[in-house]
């Protein structure tokens, strides 16, 4: 070009000048064709991100795509998204761009209450909305002369971590929990309303009363609380003034309403006419027949560490031997295991209730598990809410409560499952003592991990499966009553502890203590409990072989396996 420049001079500025326009033009065209590009890789990985299709077509009216967004279906909106909408959406400025909100209408109130329900049940929200709002009369009918209790408003009730309801009382505070109607035929006080709680004092002699509110009724029936059943020994520690201790809180139901069923709601207060500055659904599920098995998880504690696989494989277990239904409680939990909860309450097969320490006690996440580590008698003695809460709540719905560790089963040795075990175990009971105990305890017996190592995995075992894996156990079981695990006789039982109940209807808290040829309680752990650091050596010096889980084997893989799949934790599963 430049040679030919050199022969004639104007024409060769031309050429250059319509070159140079080309150029020009080429550039801008590519600068354009760039900042789309970047537009789209911008808008896909987002896409993507949120599982959701981007930005509908531009000429949809706004109206119609409304709709539309409103109509997608999960199962569309994990649909990856189409070249077309992608092409569109890379076309859009941002001034065109519709962000992806949840525009689903304003909740009614019916929906609201439900929703708050469901987050707190120990909360009357629907007897109060049909009730709460009337006044009480002006003077006091023949029971309390003088006074008629206000019934309190919800949002006048002082609640304390979310999930408590308080009561400050001139000698110590009473953090509630939950409430119940006990109308067990071998209880010998007649219908009445347990209520869970702590109190921050031990032997507490404070005169308190109970406000029963029954549905149809303007006035309350105020009784003086019966007891206040201590879940603990005052020799097992923390027995101080000031620190908050577990209570089962007692009121008979009065002789004249006994055949009205529960009262809707209770208060508890220190003088019979307060205003209560708490008020609890009082919780009645009693359903025609009774089921077998629940099994009560305390609180679970597992933020940072990631039980998920070890879960589902336990879950999977508990359930093909038997049990109906897991309740567990949750403190902090990894966002895996939540996944894994989900799912399982999804499908029925669990419940979980969210749960707090109560009064000064850490909520932080991190804080509180490291307060739990650090304070084992506080965290014991926390512990006895959920268990109690679950057994008041599922006394008439089940035969048998066990309350198990996640990392605890209790096997049947000769038997398939719980209910064929205690078909067996229960005749050979009452061939000893002719009656039905309070409970039957299983004994304890390690699986340690390091057992399993010395010995190496098993090759046709998925690594993931722990406890088909870990079939090396100590050959000793723990002493006698020393970490048993028990099926609780929920007709029987007043307080629970973790390892056996303190309480007891009847004939007191009888326990059978099934044979170890019958079943073991298996407890995989790293080490054994701190309290048996010594024999523990003993223990891993004296292992044997015992395969008892693998008959569940085919199954257990299989179903761990599928919901590991299911759940993603083997990677997408496209
Ligand atoms: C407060 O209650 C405790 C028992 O929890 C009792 O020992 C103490 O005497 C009570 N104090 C008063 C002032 O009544
Ligand atoms: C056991 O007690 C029940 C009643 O409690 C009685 O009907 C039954 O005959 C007794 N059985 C034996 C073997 O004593
Ligand atoms: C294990 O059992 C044997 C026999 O019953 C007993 O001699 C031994 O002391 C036990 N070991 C431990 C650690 O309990
Ligand atoms: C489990 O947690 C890890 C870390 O947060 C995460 O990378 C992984 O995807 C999670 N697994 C599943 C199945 O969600």
């Amino acid at each position: 070009m430049l040679q030919s420049c050199a022969a004639g001079g104007s024409r060769c500025a031309r050429r250059a000048l319509v070159v140079l326009l080309g150029w020009g033009l080429l550039m801008i065209a590519t600068v354009q064709f760039r900042h789309s590009g970047q537009g789209s890789l911008v808008l896909n990985p987002t896409v993507e991100e949120l599982g959701q299709v981007p930005a509908r077509p531009r000429l949809q009216s706004l109206a119609a795509s409304r709709f539309l967004l409103q109509r997608q279906t999960s199962s569309q909106r994990e649909q990856p998204a189409s070249p077309a909408t992608t092409l569109v959406a890379t076309a859009s400025l941002p001034e065109e761009l519709e962000p992806l909100l949840d525009r689903r209408p304003a909740r009614s109130e019916d929906e609201l209450i439900r929703e708050i329900e469901e987050r707190l049940p120990s909360l009357p929200l629907a007897y109060w909305t049909r009730n709460g709002k009337q006044t009480a009369a002006k003077s006091g009918g023949p029971e309390l002369p003088g006074c008629i209790p206000k019934y309190p408003s919800i949002f006048e009730l002082e609640f304390n971590n979310i999930y408590w309801q308080t009561m400050r009382s001139s000698n110590g505070t009473f953090q509630l929990f939950g409430a119940f109607y006990d109308e067990r035929k071998l209880s010998r006080i007649g219908p009445a309303i347990r209520i869970v709680g702590m109190i921050d004092r031990i032997e507490p002699t404070l005169k308190s009363y109970c406000q029963m509110w029954f549905e149809g009724e303007r006035e309350p029936r105020v009784v003086e609380v019966l007891e206040y059943k201590y879940i603990w020994y005052s020799k097992w520690g923390n027995y101080k003034q000031g620190i908050y201790q577990p209570y089962v809180i007692a009121c008979k139901v009065p002789q004249s309403h006994w055949r009205r069923g529960p009262p809707a709601s209770v208060s508890l207060v220190e003088k019979r006419c307060d205003t209560a500055s708490n008020n609890l659904r009082v919780t009645y599920n009693k359903p025609a027949t009774k089921k077998q098995f629940a099994v009560c998880v305390k609180g679970l504690d597992f933020l940072h560490e990631d039980l998920s696989v070890r879960l589902v494989e336990w879950i999977e277990l508990i359930g093909l031997l038997g049990a109906d239904k897991i309740f567990f409680y949750e403190l902090q939990v990894h966002p895996n295991v939540t996944k894994v909860l989900g799912h399982y309450q999804r499908l029925g097969r669990v419940h979980v209730t969210p749960l707090t320490l109560p009064g000064g006690q850490p909520n932080v996440p991190a804080f509180q598990h490291m307060y739990l580590t650090k304070k084992t008698n506080h965290k014991r003695q926390n512990e006895l809410i959920p268990y109690n809460d679950c057994l008041y709540k599922h006394m008439y719905e089940y035969e048998y409560i066990a309350l198990l560790d996640v990392d605890e089963v209790i096997m049947p040795v000769q038997d398939a499952t719980w209910q064929e075990l205690m078909r067996r175990v229960v005749p050979k009971a009452m061939r000893l003592r002719n009656e039905t105990r309070a409970s039957y305890n299983v004994r304890n017996v390690y699986f340690l991990d390091d057992l399993l190592h010395t010995h190496g995995t098993f090759k046709d075992i998925p690594k993931y499966m722990h406890m088909l894996q870990h079939v090396y156990r100590s050959k000793n079981f723990t002493k006698p009553n020393q970490y048993i695990k028990c099926f609780h006789n929920p007709e029987r039982v007043v307080t629970l502890h973790n390892h056996f109940p303190l309480a007891c209807l009847g004939a007191g808290c009888t326990s059978y203590p099934i044979d170890t040829e019958d079943a073991q309680l298996q407890h995989y752990r790293a080490d054994c409990v701190k309290s048996l650091k010594k024999t523990c050596v003993e223990y891993r010096e004296n292992s044997v072989l015992d395969p008892t889980i693998w008959r569940y084997k085919d199954k257990l893989v299989a179903r761990v396996t599928a919901t590991l799949k299911i759940l993603g934790f083997f990677g997408s599963s496209s």
